[in-house]
């Protein structure tokens, strides 16, 4: 896809789009939002967050850290104890139709009618948001959702997967600018956790934005712009998926040499290297700031002092190892700011 002109006449670039994206203006704001259920559990702390118009945002965090309960409140099924959310400009207390109108909701857990038909539902859903019926449309939905064939059969009569794929089509009737994903690939089988993802870039290249939960990190990985990392209530980091992975991810690189080693030389105190494996393998760990431009010095250095290896390894961290870096180091310090003291997924092993 090339150049497309996104709103307000910024120009996108696929790939390059987020810092764009960036400046553009909210089309969800969140401030100051708490969330305290009636058994006293506070599930949401002050959470401040803006979503940018047409990006995928993934919600990460562990169970019960509060995705579900902010997801809600967006979308105006739990009421918030204080704070404000604005959907496109419209606070959803205040005009809560204007806002939900907005929203598309494919919830975590399953719940339809189960007696009546897949079109019948799907077309209803589209009615409840006041909108005139539109068949080619539901029929486009349905035919994405590869439910067409099954348009005519009742809903407790699919399998699992299949309803998930009827919860799709109900938020997507009403043709929303936002949509909410929550674990949308929880449970489904590898085919249509492919076409999902496909479905959703679709869904963006049209203007949509995506707001999704997933316990699949590879899955933010791979469809995000930006991540959130949400544990016991609070939001622990917001940062665009790039940035994040190159500011905390670490790399590393493991030589196999020829003959082990007794003890490192002195000559490579330069480098952060550590002997593995009874002294047959160095290993040199380095973040992703650090230039790579010290890998050519070390094996210089290597040759120089005779040390030969017959084989090499590099490897970078996953978002996942991220992920639990950052959770836990929250777990552990609850009042200090994460960022600054994430181990690496060496130093944790
Ligand atoms: N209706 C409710 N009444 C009381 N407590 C609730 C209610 N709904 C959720 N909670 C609590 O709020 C906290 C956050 O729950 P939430 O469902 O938002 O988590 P989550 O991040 O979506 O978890 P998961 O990954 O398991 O879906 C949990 O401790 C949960 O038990
Ligand atoms: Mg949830």
């Amino acid at each position: 896809m090339g150049n497309e002109i996104v709103a307000d006449g910024a120009y996108e670039i696929r790939g390059i789009g987020v810092t764009l994206l960036r400046q553009m203006p909210a089309v969800i704001s969140i401030s100051q939002l708490t969330k305290t259920y009636a058994s006293d559990l506070k599930a949401l702390k002050h959470i401040d967050l803006e979503i940018h118009r047409g990006e995928i945002f993934a919600l990460l965090g562990p169970n019960g850290a509060g995705k579900t309960t902010l997801i809600s409140v967006v979308c105006g099924i739990v009421t918030p104890t204080t704070g404000t959310v604005l959907v496109d400009g419209h606070d959803i207390v205040r005009e809560y139709r204007a806002a939900r109108s907005k929203i598309g909701l494919v919830p975590q857990e399953l719940h339809t009618d189960m007696f009546e038909s897949v079109w019948a539902t799907v077309n209803f859903s589209r009615g409840l948001f006041g909108h005139a019926p539109n068949p080619a449309h539901l029929e486009k939905v349905l035919r994405d959702l590869s439910l067409w064939d099954k348009r005519n059969d009742k809903i407790m009569t699919l399998s699992g997967g299949m309803k998930r794929r009827v919860l799709i089509a109900k938020a997507l009737a009403h043709e929303p600018e936002i949509l909410f994903l929550d674990e949308p690939t929880a449970g489904v089988d590898v085919e249509l956790r492919r076409d999902m993802w496909a479905l959703v870039r679709r869904l963006r290249e049209s203007g949509v934005t995506i707001i999704l939960t997933t316990h699949y990190i590879d899955e933010a990985e791979e469809m995000a712009d930006r991540i959130g990392v949400i544990n016991k209530g609070e939001l622990i980091v917001v940062e665009e998926k790039v940035g994040l992975m190159k500011k905390l991810g670490k790399k590393q690189l493991t030589l196999h040499l020829l003959e082990p080693l007794a003890s490192l030389p002195l000559e490579l105190s330069d480098w952060r290297l550590a002997l593995k494996l009874g002294g047959s393998e160095i290993e040199y760990t380095f973040d992703g700031r650090e230039e790579q431009t010290r890998i050519p010095a070390l094996l210089r250095r290597l040759d120089e002092l005779g040390i030969g290896f017959k084989d090499l390894q590099t490897r970078q961290s996953s978002l996942e190892d991220i992920f639990v870096s950052l959770v836990k180091a929250q777990s552990d310090h609850p009042w200090s700011a994460p960022l600054a003291s994430v181990p690496s997924p060496s130093e944790r092993a």
